[in-house]
C-alpha cells in the first residue's frame, strides 16, 4: 500500500522504505479498523423502536486491558528498536570511505576531491564504494539532499557535518538543497553521477579541463566563471532579468539606483558590486546578492569583467577561434593518432570543451558523455538520435535545432568551414568513448 519513495540507491534505501512503509501500513490499518468500528457499531446498535434505553454500567474487561496495552508497547518498541539500528547506520560511517569535501554557498555546490579536483554542482562518485561528504557552508545555512541514497543533512557556516552511503547501482541522482537560504533556494540543485570504478578513476585524473582553463583567454576564463561560480543562477547572459540585472548590455551603460543616483558600468563599480554588492544596489532590484569578498581572486574578477565586456552588443560572444589555443600547444602529429584520439585533440583544441563537458556535468551545451546513440527531443518537440549525421550537422548548424532543455537560439557558433568532415567524423570517435 502507498508505495511512493523514490528509486533505492544506496543500501540505506531497503532498511529506510521497508520501516517507513511499515509504519504506513499500521497506521492506515489502525485507522480503517477504528473508524470502521466506530461507524458499525453506530448502525447496528442505533435506537430502532423509539424508546430510550439507558447505557449499562460497564466494569471492565482484564484480558482485553492487557492485549489493548501489552499489544502496541510491542509494537512501538519494535519502531523504536529498528529506527534506532537504522540510524545508527546512517550515522556511523564506517573506516574505507573515500571522502569529498562539500562547500555550499548561495547558491550552489563545490565538490572538492582528494586530488584537488574541484566539480560545481556536480559529483562522480564509484559504485559499491562507501562514500563520505563533508559538509560546511561559506554562509547560510543549507541542507544537503539526495532522495535515492536516503541522506539528509543541513550544511553549516559554523561545523562540519557528514553523510555517507554506500551506492548500490550506476545512474545520475538528482540532489537538493532542501533548506531555504534566499532567493535562488529553489536552484540550488545538483547532480551525483554514479559511475564504475575504472569509470571513476578515469573522470578523476581526466585534467583535459584544467589544462584547456590555463590556456584561455581572459574573458573565456570569465565565462568559465560565470558558471562555476554560480553567477548564472541570478544573471543572465540573453538579457532576460533574473533576480540580478543581466550582464548582457551591461558593459559602460548608465545604472540607476535604488537612491536615484546615476552609476556608469566600468571597472570599478563591477569590481564593488562582486565584492561589496549591498553598496550600491540597482533600482528594482533587491539586496539579495552574497558578498564575494574572500571568495574570487583579483585575476577572477579581472575574467569575469573581460567576459562582462564581451556581452557589450547584447548577444554572446563568439567562441574563440582555435588558432590561439592550437598556436599555445606542443606541435602534435595527429597521423600517428587513432580516429578517437584526434577528435580528443579537436575537442579541446576546437574548444569544443568550453561548452561540452567529457564528463556528464552540464556546462553551457549538452555534456559529450554518453551522447552517441542517445534518443532526445528538439524544443520543438520533434525526437532525435544521435548518430553521425545528427553530430555533423549539429556542429555546422547549430541554430538549426535546440536540444530541449538549452538556451534558443543556441549561443553555439557555427563550426562550418572550421571542421571539415574528416574532422568530425574523428570527434565522433572521441564522443563514441565516452559511453
Ligand atoms: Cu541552499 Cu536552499
Amino acid at each position: 500500500m502507498f508505495r511512493y519513495l523514490p528509486e533505492q540507491a544506496s543500501t540505506f534505501a531497503s532498511d529506510v522504505d521497508w520501516l517507513h512503509h511499515w509504519i504506513t501500513d499500521l497506521s492506515v490499518f489502525f485507522t480503517v479498523a477504528i473508524f470502521g468500528a466506530a461507524i458499525l457499531f453506530a448502525i447496528i446498535w442505533r435506537r430502532k423502536d423509539g424508546k430510550h434505553h439507558p447505557t449499562p454500567r460497564i466494569l471492565g474487561d482484564h484480558t482485553l486491558e492487557v492485549i489493548w496495552t501489552v499489544v502496541p508497547t510491542i509494537i512501538c518498541i519494535f519502531i523504536a528498536v529498528e529506527g534506532i539500528r537504522i540510524y545508527k547506520d546512517i550515522r556511523t560511517p564506517p573506516k574505507n570511505t573515500l571522502d569529498i569535501n562539500v562547500t555550499a554557498q548561495q547558491f550552489g555546490w563545490e565538490f572538492e576531491y582528494s586530488n584537488g579536483k574541484k566539480t560545481n554542482n556536480f559529483t562522480t562518485i564509484p559504485v559499491g564504494q562507501p562514500i563520505k561528504y563533508i559538509l560546511r557552508s561559506k554562509d547560510v545555512l543549507h541542507s544537503f539532499f539526495v532522495p535515492a541514497m536516503r541522506v539528509k543533512s543541513d550544511a553549516l557556516a559554523s561545523m562540519y557535518t557528514y553523510v555517507w552511503f554506500n551506492p548500490i547501482k550506476t545512474g545520475e541522482y538528482q540532489g537538493f538543497c532542501t533548506e531555504y537560504c534566499g532567493s535562488g533556494h529553489s536552484g540550488m540543485l545538483f547532480k551525483v553521477n554514479v559511475v564504475s570504478p575504472a569509470e571513476y578513476d578515469r573522470w578523476l585524473n581526466d585534467d583535459s579541463k584544467e589544462m584547456m582553463m590555463a590556456k584561455m583567454p581572459p574573458e573565456d576564463k570569465g565565462r568559465e566563471l560565470y558558471t562555476s561560480k554560480n553567477c548564472v543562477t541570478c544573471h543572465s547572459i540573453d538579457g532576460s532579468a533574473k533576480v540580478g540585472p543581466s550582464f548582457a548590455k551591461l558593459w559602460n551603460r548608465k545604472e540607476v539606483l535604488v537612491d536615484g543616483s546615476e552609476v556608469l558600468v566600468d571597472e570599478n563599480y563591477l569590481e564593488e558590486s562582486i565584492l561589496y554588492p549591498a553598496k550600491k544596489i540597482v533600482k528594482g532590484y533587491g539586496p539579495l546578492m552574497p558578498a564575494y569578498e574572500g571568495q574570487l581572486t583579483q585575476d577572477e574578477i579581472k575574467y569575469l569583467i573581460a567576459f562582462i565586456k564581451t556581452l557589450e552588443k547584447g548577444s554572446l560572444a563568439p567562441a574563440p577561434v582555435a588558432a590561439t589555443a592550437t598556436a599555445a600547444a606542443a606541435p602534435i602529429d595527429l597521423s600517428k593518432m587513432t580516429p578517437a584520439e584526434r577528435g580528443k585533440n579537436h575537442y579541446q583544441t576546437k574548444l569544443c570543451v568550453t561548452c561540452h563537458s567529457a564528463d556528464g556535468s552540464k556546462i553551457i551545451g549538452p555534456s559529450f558523455k554518453g551522447l552517441y546513440g542517445k534518443n532526445g527531443k528538439f524544443t520543438d518537440g520533434s525526437a532525435y538520435v544521435a548518430d553521425d549525421a545528427y553530430i555533423q550537422g549539429a556542429i555546422w548548424e547549430p541554430q538549426a535545432q535546440v536540444v530541449e532543455g538549452y538556451p534558443v537560439p543556441s549561443p553555439m557558433p557555427s563550426y562550418k568551414g572550421q571542421l571539415s568532415e574528416s574532422e568530425i567524423a574523428d570527434i565522433v570517435e572521441y564522443i563514441k568513448t565516452l559511453k
